[in-house]
């Protein structure tokens, strides 16, 4: 026991130390796998390998839009204005809104469908996404003008990118500042009950989260890592209600609990709304992980991130170390996400409006 506890803070600082935070191959957890036995020479020569929607991850490109649009057309910079326009409230939503549609048919802007006809019921109302998910018009906006400079060349699913990456930058006041790759593609398909099987659930513990960020590709690292988003934005009562009293089965800090059961108390069964971090609420900084240790966090799935020995001493360090290192890796984590299951000229578009599929 106190050897394991003591290679996973080892690890913890290896992987802090060496700027890595997908040493996936060091916490992957389930059974160790089996010896391989000694491979024959091949007959054949091997076939090439398929062209999946990881190889178009690792393609995005810093600057792809450099040269896309004419000299006078900074696309980045259209984004950076819309969500600079924009209050810490919405700025918190498109950090979660790309979340959001990362984890669901990948970075594709499938989330930012309107229900249709063809399509009644998209992934925005998903129970995860409805009502609570915001900063639609922030996309719409970027879009509109982007559209009008530069038509049918920037995609939804890179507008989205760039604005989670400008919103973290504003909340931070500009301590978090990296590049983004891009060169995504929008899908067209968007199904409500896609959501949710594919984003965790506030109630989820460590098992449950660690199963649903690796089906993604990401690691305990990137997990714990882009948690920190909970130092910004709001919940609705009822995405934590279970950890409050009176049924209070949850080891939330008591001064904690009673405050926001007198926030959530709602004599007409309003779902009311509190900030997530009740120290620094509009900043995006490392007091998500004091909080964490402190057990002021509104989630079980919070909670659950002290659970595990690595997990614990990431949170830790990151709570107590400089906080210069979580800002960096959380960059790092934003980017590592921006890349999953990514659609290419091939399996998407580039939506006109990013409401709708091109007809
Ligand atoms: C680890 C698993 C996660 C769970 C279970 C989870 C769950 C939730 C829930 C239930 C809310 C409150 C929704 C509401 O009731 O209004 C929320 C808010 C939020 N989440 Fe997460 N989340 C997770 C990871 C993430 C990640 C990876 C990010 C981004 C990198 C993120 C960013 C946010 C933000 C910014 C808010 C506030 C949104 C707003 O104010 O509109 N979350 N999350």
């Amino acid at each position: 026991m106190a050897a394991a506890k003591q290679l996973a803070a080892l690890t913890v600082l290896a992987a802090l130390l060496v700027g890595s935070v997908s040493s996936q191959a060091a916490y992957a957890y389930g059974p160790s796998p089996s010896p391989t036995p000694p491979t024959p020479p091949p007959t054949t020569p091997p076939p090439p390998p398929p062209s999946s929607d990881n190889d178009a991850g690792k393609k995005l490109r810093v600057g792809y839009y450099r040269n896309k649009c004419g000299r006078y057309v900074d696309v980045e910079a259209i984004v950076r204005k819309h969500v600079s326009s924009f209050d810490a409230g919405m700025q918190a939503g498109i950090v979660r809104l790309f979340f959001h549609d990362c984890f669901v048919r990948g970075c594709d802007a499938s989330v930012l469908l309107d229900p249709t006809s063809d399509n009644p019921v998209p992934e925005k109302l998903g129970i995860p996404n409805f009502p609570s998910l915001r900063g639609y018009e922030v996309i719409d906006a970027a879009k509109a003008e982007i559209e009008s400079r530069c038509p049918g060349t920037v995609s939804c699913a890179d507008i989205v990118a760039f604005a989670a990456r400008d919103a973290s930058y504003f909340l931070s006041s500009g301590a978090i500042s990296f590049a983004m790759p891009a060169g995504r593609y929008d899908g067209a398909v968007s199904f409500a009950n896609e959501t949710l099987p594919n984003l965790p659930p506030p109630f989820a513990g460590l098992q449950q989260l660690r199963r649903m960020f690796a089906d993604k590709g990401l690691d305990d690292f990137d997990m714990v890592t882009l948690s920190g988003a909970h130092s910004i934005g709001r919940s609705h009562c009822s995405s934590f209600a279970d950890r409050l009293p009176p049924s209070n089965t949850s080891d939330m800090d008591p001064a904690l609990a009673d405050a926001l059961q007198g926030s959530c108390a709602s004599a007409n069964g309003t779902d009311n709304t509190v900030m997530q971090d009740p120290v620094t609420p509009d900043v995006l900084d490392n007091q998500y992980y004091k909080n964490v240790l402190a057990r002021r966090v509104l989630f079980t799935s919070d909670a659950a991130l002290t659970a595990g020995f690595m997990t614990n001493d990431l949170v830790r360090a990151y709570a107590e170390l400089t906080p210069y290192l979580w800002q960096r890796k959380f960059g790092q984590a934003m980017v590592k996400m921006g890349r999953i299951e990514i659609k290419t000229a091939a399996t998407g578009e580039i939506r006109k409006t990013c409401r709708l599929v091109n007809s």
